[in-house]
């Protein structure tokens, strides 16, 4: 990596700590590195930008796109990132689902600490600016998560990856996939995960967890869209358990 003029006078500061969330995000992004994969990687909904100022330092693309749409965040980031140089860095305050990624770069983005919900928002109008352009995601939704997935599975993407970090108490589910998934072999991504071993003590206890939340809600509001999702995680579950 180039170094910024004036390298030697310039004091870089400390690297953010990551927590075990990003710092999942983080490991993937540097393996899919060590074969150059990405040229532009995008920390969507970025707030201080942490996952996106440990992949600029490590060198770790050719640009890292900062994007929050609260501006301030923006103009903290911009501050602390002067010591960078600028040819390998933006940080906008925009709204992610305004985005519109070049053709002729190779794009991570990533939408993580947000909604499932919410990043399908974001997903349903980017989508649209890119009907034939392979575009690869990392997504770490807070909440919600099957909406995620089935709107990535009813769109076709194909999946990179997928893992599970606990932080804080908190399980989260960890998905790269593909839009436009141009080569075959890769399978598409599941409702609800095809990963799962319930012999894995935080795999049993995640699922059980979302089994519970959705048996609650068929309870509530909307309990035939909860009884629909229910049976699909039950169904997943049931055929984990005859293996
Ligand atoms: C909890 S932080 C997540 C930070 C980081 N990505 C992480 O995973 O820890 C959520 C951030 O998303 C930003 N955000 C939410 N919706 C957004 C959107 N549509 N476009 C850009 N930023 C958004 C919020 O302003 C907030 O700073």
């Amino acid at each position: 990596m180039p170094l910024p003029p004036n390298a030697s006078d310039t004091v870089m500061p400390k690297l953010p700590y990551l927590g075990a969330r990003l710092r999942s995000l983080y490991q993937w992004v540097e393996a899919a590195q060590k074969s150059g994969q990405y040229t532009s990687i995008w920390d969507c909904c970025c707030d201080h930008g942490y996952l996106g100022i440990k992949i600029l330092a490590r060198g770790l693309c050719e640009q890292v796109h900062f994007v929050d749409q609260v501006p301030h965040l923006i103009t903290d980031l911009q501050q602390r990132l002067t010591c960078y140089p600028a040819a390998r860095y933006q940080a906008l305050a925009a709204d992610a689902s305004q985005l519109r990624f070049s053709e002729d770069q190779r794009h991570l983005v990533i939408i993580a600490g947000v909604g499932g919900e919410h990043s399908v928002e974001i997903l349903r109008k980017i989508l649209p600016r890119h009907p034939d352009q392979p575009l690869d995601f990392l997504f770490c939704p807070a909440t919600t998560q099957f909406d995620l997935r089935e709107y990535l599975a009813d769109q076709g993407f194909a999946l990179l990856h997928e893992t599970m970090v606990t932080e804080k108490g908190r399980d989260y589910e960890v998905i790269g996939a593909r839009w436009n998934p141009q080569t075959d072999g890769l399978p598409t991504v599941s409702k609800t995960g095809s990963h799962w071993d319930l012999g894995n003590e935080v795999h049993q206890r995640y699922l059980t967890k979302l089994i519970t939340h959705y048996q609650r809600r068929t309870l509530g509001d909307n309990a035939s869209e909860a009884q629909r999702i229910l049976n699909i995680y039950q169904a997943t579950w049931d055929s984990l358990a005859c293996r």
